[in-house]
């Protein structure tokens, strides 16, 4: 227990200075924990487990190997970003497994929100373990902990730690962001060079889009919900709302409205527009988005993007609706 305890020496990382300084002593602590063995990553791209595989492969370059598991759930460009990044600009030792097909067959007629949760948290693991053990000789597993996860302070779920692996496959744990606050994690990440569509990302639920595309998932709005979220991120980057709101995405729930396009009648899906502010995440406000760009947004939405008639924007603060809709 006593080291998972903040150390007082550690100085809050508030400036590129102090994350040089950070990330020198972590790279010298990894080296004397792993040596010359190989240490195994499950890279999805987000904030933390970025940061992590940025400062291993600074630290032992190859011998980490990140694991990425594109789950068919991801926002429409991350997956081609992780590999830019890591595969391509940092030369990471990168498996990118494509396992969009088996899970999206897992998921097929499942309705109910914590059971599609489920189904995606165990069909991960097991992507995972048979990834590892294609692999020789790892004996260590590096996961993006950072303290507020140690501390279970918050309602964010943590996601990223790759428990419930089985028993012949325990590795010693590498952690090392695990007593940095979310912003300190984003200054060593800057310090790193990462980019900033990474560093700076909005909060993104292990889940993924699963749980925006409501009800039993289909292709069809798994597709409206990634198409019309990017739609939203283009157009609040745009309009300078991407560092000020604190997450925001669409929604496409399962059922159809009438509408009308070209004088013929419609029968297609809804896009629900989300836009919250909060600090803990256990509460929150609806973000004022101006009307004009609401309604440049629903005109994009209405036609760049197939299966949609209709965009609704939530009015809803948390309580009584939470951030997410499943
Ligand atoms: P709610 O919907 O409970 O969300 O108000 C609070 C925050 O948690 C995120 N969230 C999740 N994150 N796995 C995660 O990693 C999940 O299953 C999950 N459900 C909600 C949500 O995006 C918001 O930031």
């Amino acid at each position: 227990m006593e080291n998972n305890v903040r150390p007082s020496s550690l100085a809050r990382i508030t400036s590129v200075e102090l994350a040089n300084k950070f990330i020198d002593e972590q790279i010298k602590e990894v080296k004397a924990q792993v040596g010359d063995k190989k240490v195994l990553l499950a890279l999805s791209g987000g904030v933390d487990s970025s940061v992590v595989a940025a400062l291993l492969i600074k630290a032992i370059g190859k011998n980490v190997v990140c694991v990425h598991v594109n789950h068919g759930l991801l926002r429409k460009g991350e997956p081609e970003q992780v590999v830019e990044v890591f595969s391509n600009q940092l030369d990471a030792n990168l498996v990118y497994v494509d396992a969009c097909d088996r899970f999206l067959s897992k998921l097929e007629n499942v309705s109910e929100p914590e059971q599609k949760r489920k189904i995606i948290g165990a069909e991960f693991i097991r992507v995972f373990e048979e990834e590892a053990r294609k692999l020789e000789g790892i004996e260590f597993l590096a996961q993006g902990t950072i303290y507020p996860d140690i501390l279970e302070s918050g309602p964010v779920k943590a996601h990223h730690n790759v428990g419930g692996l089985p028993d012949d496959l325990q590795f010693e744990l590498v952690e090392p962001l695990k007593f940095l606050y979310k912003d300190e994690v984003r200054v060593v990440g800057k310090a790193l060079g990462l980019p900033d569509a990474m560093v700076y990302r909005q909060p993104f639920p292990g889940p993924g889009l699963g749980v925006r595309c409501l009800g039993a998932i289909t292709r069809d709005r798994l597709e409206a919900v990634r198409e019309s979220d990017a739609i939203l991120r283009e157009e609040f980057a745009k309009n300078g709302l991407e560092g000020k709101v604190w997450q925001y995405f669409t929604v496409v729930p399962d059922f159809k409205s009438v509408g009308v396009k070209d004088d013929m009648r419609t029968y297609a899906y809804p896009v629900i527009i989300r836009a919250v502010n909060t600090v803990d995440a256990m509460t929150a406000t609806v973000e004022n988005v101006p009307f004009e760009l609401l309604q440049h947004i629903t005109k994009r939405i209405t036609t760049e993007v197939k299966n949609v008639n209709r965009v609704l924007f939530d009015l809803t603060p948390k309580p009584s609706g939470t951030i997410e809709w499943e």
